[in-house]
């Protein structure tokens, strides 16, 4: 199969994509967080594609990406305590926040979900809002990487992992954010972090009134964190001295550092293109990448969680 690449959207060419997603085919689509594999959600073979496509886990449960509070609320058993939580979270809508909730009986057991609950995300990027409002149904979309590797953060870096497996990838340039997004489960009484992103535990705790965890342990509430993550084929391993980076002088290495090269031969990183750097060491045959750990970093929950699953996986 030829991957055909779209830089823009036409009203022709948005009636193609839904012709295209009604017939169970996927398309891959940017959003601010990284690039998403969608599949009309009201399509069982279109789901399982998604799955077979990415070697995804079959207990991994999928993101659901709606464009509007309507079509969120349509996914949702109605609840008070759920309406108020969702009015505080508000000015995170749409955005990088994925929110997790009791699914109503009608979607239980749907493909794609799993265990009783939902996750649902309203992505800001134009091209997925206004794909997702042009269906006017939700779209559910994993990152379109081959499980285990980095989610990509460009039309390029899907094209490594999916070209030739998809019909069709819409090309919105490189994600301003480069992290997935921040997984709030609300699912139970007190809220918690699943997954940390841009949209932090202080920021939400804020929000909602309450102090809002991260999870640290992979459980069996969040199904995504107990695979191997975000790794390049190379070794990740971390450094928190300066002392011990200077001692490491193995062979093909990626040196990184948060924001500016700390020493000669280092490349600066930040959370827009950590990704990018990772495919970038594979590209290169690197066989190891070292980052050097500063205390930015230490503070930094979602990068934390992303460079030390790397560094696990190797
Ligand atoms: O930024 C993002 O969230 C991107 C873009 C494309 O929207 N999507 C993304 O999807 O990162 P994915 O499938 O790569 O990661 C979704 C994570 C997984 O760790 C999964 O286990 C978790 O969300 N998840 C999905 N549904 C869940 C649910 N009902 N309960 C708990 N965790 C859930
Ligand atoms: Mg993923």
């Amino acid at each position: 199969m030829e991957t055909a690449v779209y830089k823009n959207l036409t009203q022709t060419r948005l009636a193609d994509i839904r012709e295209l997603l009604r017939g169970g085919e996927l398309v891959a689509f940017p959003t601010e967080t990284v690039y998403g594999l969608g599949a009309l959600f009201s399509h069982e073979a279109g789901i399982q594609g998604v799955y077979r496509v990415k070697g995804r886990p079959a207990d991994n449960p999928l993101i659901v990406h709606v464009s509007s509070s309507a079509m969120m609320q349509s996914l949702i058993a109605p609840s008070k305590l759920q309406e108020r939580r969702l009015e505080a979270l508000a000015p995170f809508f749409p955005g990088p926040l994925t929110v997790v909730l009791p699914a109503p009986p009608a979607l239980q057991g749907r493909p794609g979900l799993q265990g009783g609950t939902i996750a649902i995300r309203m992505p800001s990027h134009p091209i997925a809002m206004s794909l997702i409002a042009f269906l006017q149904e939700p779209l559910v979309a994993p990152s379109a990487n081959l499980s285990g590797r980095p989610s990509p953060t460009s039309a390029g870096a899907v094209l490594e992992d999916l070209e030739g497996k998809i019909p069709l990838l819409l090309d919105g340039g490189v994600c301003t954010i480069g992290l997935e997004s921040t997984v709030l489960d609300l699912s139970s009484s007190d809220p918690q972090v699943l997954r940390p992103g841009s949209i932090t535990c202080e920021m939400l705790s804020t929000a909602l009134g309450c102090t809002v965890p991260l999870v640290r342990k992979p459980s069996s509430l969040s199904p995504g964190g107990r695979y191997p993550h975000y790794a390049p084929k190379a070794c990740v391993v971390l450094f928190t001295s300066l002392d011990e980076v200077r001692a490491f002088d193995q062979e093909s290495t990626l040196f990184l550092s948060y924001r500016e090269p700390v020493l000669a031969g280092f490349e600066g990183f930040r959370k827009k293109n950590l990704y990018a750097l990772f495919r970038k060491a594979d590209k290169m045959n690197k066989k190891t990448v070292a980052i050097y750990v500063d205390g930015a970093v230490l503070r930094d929950d979602a990068l934390m969680n992303r460079i030390t699953k790397a560094a696990q996986s190797g």
